[in-house]
């Protein structure tokens, strides 16, 4: 009788240390976006438990890729280049195409893409509900299982965080400090007639959310015909979302496709877009000339584009 009291005195204190420990590990408020930072890394999301939303959208490089196409589940090639998912929040939709019109409906699709995470939703919803650890942290924060809804609601929360405002633009934009002279030329050159830029890349992420055709598709060699994707509208092949300009420095390799390695290989493109590939289909009529910028032009556009790169990220531009 003795040992059996002791033996459950020593199971009690057992487990007392480790409702202790769950006790102090629950001290630790749990909201829908440290929920959903957590499942943008869990591995479990794709089939084989080998990827995570930042396999492809590394916090390292301004949560962009460093490769035209990643690599999906089970080796396979993606067939556009990931973007950063910085600055999202106040984007209309999502995709080169604009095939997701919110971050919460976005934030499923590559779970279930073959060439991504490859996982059907419900099976992905189905593991969560398996996971004790899940189970738990989904009814705190919603009151409720995992269900496709909250786990893209929860992801969309953590994305939506994800903004970045601290680069030495800013700082120029808040009267603290002078850009650099080349700086300065290059951000004339960016907002005036002569490189049109601002045409497109405006407002505060340096994207006017719309869909626009800078030459690169040609039906022959060139074929992702973008935004005709989603509206099959004729008017719409070749034409792509602009991307915001913010840490683009840190994002390399450029464009959908991931053609250009350097920033330098995209102004040399837009100086002269028809003189690169032979027949772009339907180019926007801004770049229907050459711009006629002198390399020095060139590059202090590029001085300024990299003015737009969040302190954090310096370290890699
Ligand atoms: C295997 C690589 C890969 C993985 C894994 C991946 N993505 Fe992506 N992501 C991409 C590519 C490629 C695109 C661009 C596709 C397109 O435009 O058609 C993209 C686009 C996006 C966009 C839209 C960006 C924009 O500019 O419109 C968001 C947001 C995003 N992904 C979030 C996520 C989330 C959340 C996850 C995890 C659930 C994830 N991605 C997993 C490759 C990946
Ligand atoms: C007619 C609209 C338009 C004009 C003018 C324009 N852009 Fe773009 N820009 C786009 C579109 C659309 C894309 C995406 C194209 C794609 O992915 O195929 C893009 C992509 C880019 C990218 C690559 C971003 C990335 O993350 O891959 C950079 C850098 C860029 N533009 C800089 C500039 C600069 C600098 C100028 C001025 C010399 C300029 N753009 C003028 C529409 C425009």
């Amino acid at each position: 009788m003795k040992t059996i009291t002791t033996i459950f005195i020593l199971c009690l204190s057992i487990f007392s240390i480790l409702g202790f420990t769950n006790f102090a590990k629950s001290t630790i408020p749990i909201s829908k976006t440290i929920l959903g930072k957590k499942l943008f890394f869990e591995k479990i999301l794709s089939k084989d438990s080998t990827l995570n939303c930042a396999s492809c959208h590394n916090p390292k490089f301004a949560f962009a890729d460093t490769v035209a196409f990643s690599i999906g589940v089970g080796g396979k090639l993606g067939n556009r280049n990931a973007p950063s998912v910085l600055n999202m929040k106040n984007r209309p939709y999502y995709f080169y195409d604009g095939r997701a019109a919110s971050l919460e409906e976005q934030a499923l699709m590559p779970i279930a893409n073959p060439l991504e995470m490859n996982l059907a939703v419900a099976d992905a919803v189905d593991r969560l509900n398996k996971n004790k650890e899940y189970l738990n942290l989904f009814y705190k924060v919603f009151k409720q299982k995992p269900t496709a809804q909250n786990l893209s609601a929860a992801l969309a929360a953590y994305e939506e965080t994800l903004e970045t405002v601290n680069s030495k633009y800013d700082d120029w934009a808040n009267d603290k400090i002078k850009l650099s002279p080349a700086e300065e030329r290059g951000k004339t050159l960016f907002t005036g007639d002569k490189a049109k830029c601002f045409d497109c890349h405006f407002g505060p992420d340096f994207t006017g959310d719309e869909f626009k055709n800078i030459g690169l598709f040609n039906s022959t060699f060139i074929t992702d015909s973008g935004r005709y994707d989603k509206t099959k509208s004729i008017a719409d092949i070749g034409k792509f979302k602009v991307p915001g300009l913010r840490n683009v420095a840190v994002t390399a390799p450029y464009m959908h496709n991931g053609i250009f390695k350097t920033l330098e290989e995209v102004l040399h493109y837009y100086n002269n877009p028809n003189g690169i590939f032979i027949h772009p289909q339907n180019i926007d009529p801004a770049l229907q000339k050459p711009l006629g910028l002198t390399k020095r032009e060139q590059t202090d556009i590029i001085s300024f584009l990299k003015t737009l790169t969040d302190k954090k990220y310096k370290k890699n531009a």
